[in-house]
């Protein structure tokens, strides 16, 4: 598309998911279970990520009083494992906030077909399935200027990476190997084809 000719328009769109990856959360629910709920406000800045959840879910609740937990980062091919996580909540009741059609769910795991494994540093175990899981604990959690969200920095501990995703012999993600989940508008897509790369990166390749 060749956007030099074409005329913009003023629209009101009812979000403003522009794509960015989904990531699976993990952590303790007041009992000890776990919580797995899938989100895509997520972002890096060296060693924290930056997460922004809805102050009324279960994940803000346990966050606020067990700050331990795991970003879990699925491959394009799990879409249906975390779109059967969408209508869920771990909060009962379900408060009248959360969308038409949300439900409780106790056990998030038996109800996406995922399984979870022992993570090493924090309590809420990882999603086995998920070829990134990033240990972490929530150093900083704030509210938004409506209080209806909470951003939290998440300080990453430890990473765990599927070896078929790195670099043989070295500490690197290998881009090609790696895609995330993008959640574009509420549709689910993996990435296209690389197009190049910065001129900051450690694995570069031949064109
Ligand atoms: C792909 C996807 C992305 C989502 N992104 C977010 C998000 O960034 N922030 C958020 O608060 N909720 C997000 N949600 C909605 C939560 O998953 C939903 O509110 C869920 O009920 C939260 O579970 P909890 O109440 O047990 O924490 C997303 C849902 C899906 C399926």
């Amino acid at each position: 598309m060749n956007t030099a000719t074409i005329g913009h328009i003023a629209i009101e769109p009812s979000i403003l998911y522009f794509g960015t990856p989904v990531v699976l959360l993990t952590t303790q629910n007041p009992d000890g279970s776990t919580n797995l709920a899938p989100m895509s406000s997520a972002w890096a800045l060296g060693r924290t990520v930056v997460l922004g959840l809805g102050a009324d879910g279960q994940t803000a609740r346990n966050l606020a009083a067990r700050p331990e937990l795991v970003i879990n980062l699925p491959a394009p091919h799990l879409w249906p494992q975390v779109e059967r996580l969408a209508p869920l909540t771990g909060r009962d009741p379900v408060p009248d906030t959360k969308a038409a059609g949300c439900r409780f769910e106790a056990d998030k795991f038996g109800a996406a077909g995922l399984r979870p494994e022992p993570s090493e540093t924090v309590r809420p175990p990882r999603v086995a399935e998920c070829p990134l899981q990033l240990e972490a604990v929530a150093a900083q959690i704030r509210t938004n200027e409506s209080d209806d969200f909470v951003i939290v920095e998440a300080v990453v501990r430890k990473v765990h990476a599927d070896p078929r995703i790195v670099v043989p012999g070295t500490q690197h993600v290998d881009p090609a190997a790696w895609s995330p989940l993008v959640y574009n508008f509420r549709h689910y897509f993996g990435l296209g084809p690389e197009l190049g790369h910065s001129y900051r990166t450690q694995t570069p390749r031949p064109a």
